[in-house]
Formats: structure tokens, sequence, C-alpha cells
């Protein structure tokens, strides 16, 4: 796969993996790629934990479980990323951001905005959402065929100081070269956050991993090759649209539209996307900040 075509076809997979391993030249390749990674100074911060013990699969599935439903019964869940919830298309398309709730039960369909509003999301909760949410968290990871999680060494990894930033940096570059590859090889990965938000869980999670005090861990995926038949989750989302490339870019300084040959050159990323597809459709044209030839303020 070409690398433009990579980087376009890259998505989340919040649905089920096959069931098949992951070949060891694969995990192998997973690795070395991700370890180009630039990183401050060639530090090489980061390492990695490949889980393909199936208990250890389990305890996690049934961790991340927890996870979830903890953090949407105390309304934490609800009230840290409800601005990123959008629930019709129209919201969805003019912001360019976020997560749309596509798939629901149609008992929860008349209530969806309401699960995601802070008091009556705790309620509802109460009622199944945050049940229904945890059984899809842990489904979908004890059937993973494996786990991937990644440690930062602690001594460069200093939130709050240059070397936390720096270190965050890498984590980043280390994260796309895994997404990258795992698309170019017909696999998928997702991020699973929740047991990293509720601390006694994180506290579990190192513990079953066996990690050092000098390590912390930061990030924990789902990977596996795609399935062609496509199970939705209960409650689930698609996330492929992006803000327009004229939102997105400042010229020269901030507040300055970018020239219109720049705004209207040809996308060679998007030219060769397959149409009818919605994981492979360009963001909408904006022309909120092109610059005019007089220099009026557009
Ligand atoms: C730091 C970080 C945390 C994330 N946490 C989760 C998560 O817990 N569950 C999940 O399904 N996706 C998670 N994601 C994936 C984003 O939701 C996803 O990248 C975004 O919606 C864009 O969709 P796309 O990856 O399909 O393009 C996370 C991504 C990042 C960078």
């Amino acid at each position: 796969m070409e690398l433009l075509e990579a980087i376009r076809l890259r998505k989340t997979t919040n649905t089920p993996f096959r069931p098949d391993p992951i070949s060891d030249e694969h995990k192998r390749l997973l690795i070395e790629a991700a370890a180009r990674a630039p990183s401050h100074f060639n530090s090489q911060p980061w390492r990695f934990i490949l889980i393909e013990d199936q208990t250890r699969i389990r305890a996690m599935a049934h961790i991340a479980e927890d996870s979830m439903r903890r953090l949407m019964d105390d309304g934490s869940f609800v009230s840290r990323y409800r601005r990123y919830f959008r629930f019709n298309p129209k919201e969805t398309a003019k912001t360019g951001s976020g997560i749309f709730i596509d798939n629901i039960p149609m008992l929860l369909r008349p209530l969806v905005q309401l699960v995601f509003s802070d008091r009556v999301g705790m309620f509802l909760s109460k009622l199944g959402a945050s049940k229904l949410l945890g059984n899809d968290q842990r489904k979908i990871i004890e059937h993973a065929p494996m786990l991937l999680a990644i440690t930062l060494d602690k001594q460069e990894y200093r939130p709050g100081e240059l070397s936390g930033l720096y270190a965050s940096i890498t984590l980043g570059a280390v994260i796309q070269t895994f997404w990258l590859v795992t698309t170019a090889l017909g696999m998928g990965m997702q991020f699973i956050s929740t047991p990293l938000e509720v601390p006694e869980n994180r506290a579990r999670v190192e513990q079953l991993l066996r990690i050092p005090s000098g390590y912390e861990l930061v990030a924990i995926f789902r990977m596996g090759y795609k399935d062609a038949i496509v199970q939705r989750n209960t409650i689930d989302w698609t996330s492929s649209q992006r803000k327009p490339f004229t939102e997105l870019v400042h010229y020269n300084e901030w507040g300055t539209g970018v020239p219109h040959s720049l705004a209207s050159a040809r996308s060679i990323l998007w030219e060769h996307s397959r149409a009818g597809n919605p994981a492979e459709t360009a963001p909408a044209d904006g022309d909120r900040r092109v610059e005019h030839p007089a220099g009026a303020s557009s």
C-alpha cells in the first residue's frame, strides 16, 4: 500500500477483529517500524508490551468494562467528553470534528441527546446506558487477538517539564506509525483509554503487566486483522470527518488566510479516494479563511 493511501485510509477500528493471531513477522514489523520514530536526542524512551495471553486479555477486558461503567455512573465520562459528541449529520458536518453517534438502540434513540447531558446522563446510566457501554468494551477487548501497551521511561516523561513535552511528541510519532503500518497490513487498532482514567484500575493494569516503577503506562490498544463482515457495537460512532484545509491553516501569521492559489490547489491526498466510501470522504472545501487579493480580511 502506498503511504498516502495508508494515511487516507487510516481510521480507528471500533468493531471486532478476526480471531487469527498476528503473525510474528507482522509483530516484528510493527515494533521495528515504530522504533524508526524520531525522539529527542534519540532517547527512544518507549517500551512496548505485546499481550497475547488470553488470561491477561480477559482481565484487561473486565477492567475496561468496570472503568467504563464507573466513568458513566459517576458522570465523569459525560461531563469530560460531552462536547465531542455529535448527534446528527448536520451538526457533524458543521463542526467537522467530534464523534458522531450514528448507531444506538431504538429504545435509547429519542433519548440520545439526554444520555449525554450531565445529570440526566447519570440517571439514564443507572437505567442501562453504562451497562451497555461497559459490555461493549469488555466484549470487543476480550475477543481481540492482541493488546499493545506503551510505556515511557519516567526519566524522560516528566509532565510539566520540557522532556515531558518531548516524550509526548515522540509518543505521538510512534503511535501514528503503528496506525499506518497496521493499515498497510490490513490490520486495525483502537485506543482503550478508560482503564487509564480510573486510578485504581490503572494500578490494576500496571500490576497485571508487571510494569516497573521507572516506567509510566501511557497507552493501551487492541489490534488485529480487520474482518470483512463488520458487526457494530450496540452504541457506536464514526469520526471520519475533518475540518476544511482553510480552517486549519494560517498563512505567515495567525489570523491571515491562505492565498487563493493554495486554497484551490489540487488535493493529492483525496483525488484518488473511492467515491461512495464515507471513510474516504475529503473534508468539505472551506472558504472561511482565504485571503482576498486586495488584502481584505475574509
Ligand atoms: C489520546 C487519544 C485517546 C483516544 N481514546 C480512545 C478511546 O478510548 N476509545 C476509542 O475508541 N478511540 C479513542 N481514540 C481515537 C479517537 O476517537 C479517533 O482517533 C478520532 O475520533 C478520529 O477518528 P479516526 O481515528 O477513525 O480517524 C483516542 C485517540 C487519541 C489520540
